[in-house]
C-alpha cells in the first residue's frame, strides 16, 4: 500500500455487515475479527482541546475484536490503547502538550469513523493522556490503556481502595483480585498493594510466579474445586473483589470469597449476579472514564451518559501515572506481534483463541 499523503492515512476500519452476520457473529463467536481491514482514510483533524497523536504502538484488547464481530458501525476505526508522539496541539488542550511529546492513552475505538488507535494518526482530548517517562518503551506505554485504567476504576472508584495520593491502609484490609493474570487483574493487584491491601488472586499454576512478582500474596488455581474453600481459610476477612475475567462462576465465586456475606464485587460483563445476599455486584465499563455519551448496537442498544466524575478520575490517574511509575508500577509483559498493520487481525485472532496468557498483545504502527 502507497504511503499516505499529508492528508491521509493507514488504518484498521470495520466493514458493512449485514444484521444477520452481527447476529451470527453474537451467537457462535465463531467470525475471528473478519469485519474489518486496512484502508485509507482521513487523517482526523483536531478540536481546541484535543492533540494528533502519531501512533507507534498499540496494545490489543479483547474489546478490539467484540467491537468488530458485534458491536461497531460500518467504517468505524478499531482500536482503544496508544502509544505515539504528539504531531499537533489544540489551541486551548489541556496538559502543556508539546509537538514531539511522547504520549500515550486510550480512546474509545471500534465507535467512531474519526477515533481509534490502529491508525498511523489518532486525536485524543489532552487530559486524557499521559506523557511517557524516558524509562518507559512506547510498547510498555500502549499498554496503560484498558487494562491499567480498568483497574483503577474497579479499585478506586468502586472498592474504597485509597488512591496512591491518600494514605494507605493503616491496617491492611484483604483483597480478592480473580483470574490475576489478565491485563486489567495485574493492574489491580498492584494498585491494591500500593494502597496496603492483602491480595489474592487465582490462575493457572503456569501464572503462580507471574502474579507473585506483580505482588499478590498468594495464588490459587481456578480450575482447583476446593480453590474457594482455601482463599478462605486463608483471607477470612476479604470485604471486596475483582473479577478480572468475568465469565463462568467467577463472579459467583467472588461473591462466596467475601467475608461475613457483606462487601462488593466489581465484574467487567453485563448482568452478573450476586449468589449471595448482602454482597453487591457491581458491572463496570471503562468507556465511562472517556466523558463522552455513547451507544452501543445504535439505533435500538443501551446507552451511556456522561458520568463527570469517572472523567475526573481518569485525569487525575493519568495525571499521577508517571509518578506511580517511578514507585515501581509496572506495565504487564508485553509481547510483539509483528507485520505492523499486517499484525493486527493475527493479533485480536490469538487473543480471541484464548491463546494469550498474562501477556499484552502489542503491534508497533510506525
Ligand atoms: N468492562 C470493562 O470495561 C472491561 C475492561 C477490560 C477487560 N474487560 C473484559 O475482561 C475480560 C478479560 O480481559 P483482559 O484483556 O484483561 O484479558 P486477557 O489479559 O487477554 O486474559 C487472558 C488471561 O485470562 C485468564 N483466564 C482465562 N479464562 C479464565 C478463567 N475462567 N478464570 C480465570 N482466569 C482466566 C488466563 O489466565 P491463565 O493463563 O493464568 O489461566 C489469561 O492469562 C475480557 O472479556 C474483556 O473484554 C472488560
Amino acid at each position: 500500500m502507497p504511503e499516505p499523503s499529508t492528508t491521509r492515512m493507514r488504518a484498521y476500519v470495520v466493514g458493512q455487515r449485514s444484521w444477520t452476520s452481527l447476529l451470527w457473529n453474537a451467537i457462535t463467536s465463531f467470525d475471528v475479527s473478519h469485519g474489518a481491514s486496512i484502508a485509507e482514510i482521513p487523517i482526523p483533524g483536531i478540536n481546541d482541546s484535543e492533540v494528533l497523536v502519531k501512533v507507534k504502538a498499540v496494545a490489543q484488547n479483547p474489546t478490539d475484536f467484540k467491537h468488530i464481530d458485534m458491536v461497531s458501525p460500518p467504517n468505524s476505526i478499531v482500536g482503544c490503547d496508544f502509544a505515539g508522539v504528539v504531531d499537533q496541539v489544540g489551541a486551548n488542550a489541556p496538559g502543556n502538550w508539546k509537538v514531539g511529546d511522547r504520549i500515550a492513552g486510550v480512546v474509545h475505538g471500534g465507535l467512531h469513523t474519526d477515533r481509534g488507535s490502529y491508525a498511523q494518526y489518532l486525536k485524543a482530548e489532552g487530559d486524557l493522556a499521559w506523557k511517557i517517562p524516558d524509562s518507559v518503551t512506547d510498547q510498555q506505554a500502549a499498554t496503560y490503556g484498558i487494562s491499567a485504567v480498568t483497574a483503577m476504576q474497579g479499585l478506586y472508584l468502586n472498592l474504597d481502595v485509597p488512591w496512591p495520593d491518600e494514605n494507605a491502609r493503616s491496617t491492611p484490609k484483604e483483597l480478592l483480585v480473580y483470574a490475576g493474570s489478565t491485563g486489567a487483574s495485574l493492574f489491580a493487584i498492584q494498585l491494591a498493594k500500593l494502597a496496603g491491601y492483602r491480595v489474592v488472586t487465582t490462575c493457572s499454576p503456569h501464572s503462580f510466579d507471574l502474579v507473585k512478582q506483580y505482588g499478590a500474596d498468594a495464588a490459587y488455581d481456578y480450575h482447583d474445586d476446593d480453590t474457594l474453600a482455601k482463599i478462605k481459610a486463608e483471607f477470612p476477612n476479604i470485604s471486596g473483589a475483582f473479577d478480572g475475567i468475568s465469565a463462568g462462576q467467577s463472579t459467583k465465586i467472588c461473591s462466596q470469597a467475601i467475608a461475613g456475606g457483606r462487601g462488593k464485587v466489581i465484574t467487567l460483563g453485563p448482568g452478573m449476579k450476586s449468589s449471595v445476599k448482602g454482597v453487591e455486584v457491581v458491572s463496570i465499563l471503562m468507556y465511562t472514564l472517556l466523558g463522552r455519551p455513547f451507544q452501543l448496537f445504535a439505533p435500538l442498544g443501551p446507552k451511556w451518559l456522561t458520568v463527570p466524575e469517572d472523567r475526573a478520575a481518569l485525569v487525575r490517574f493519568y495525571a499521577m501515572l508517571p509518578s506511580l511509575i517511578s514507585r515501581g508500577l509496572r506495565s504487564p509483559p508485553t509481547k510483539v506481534v509483528d507485520g505492523g498493520f499486517d499484525g493486527l487481525r493475527p493479533g485480536m485472532d490469538l487473543l480471541k483463541a484464548g491463546k494469550i496468557s498474562g501477556q499484552k498483545l502489542i503491534v508497533n504502527l510506525s
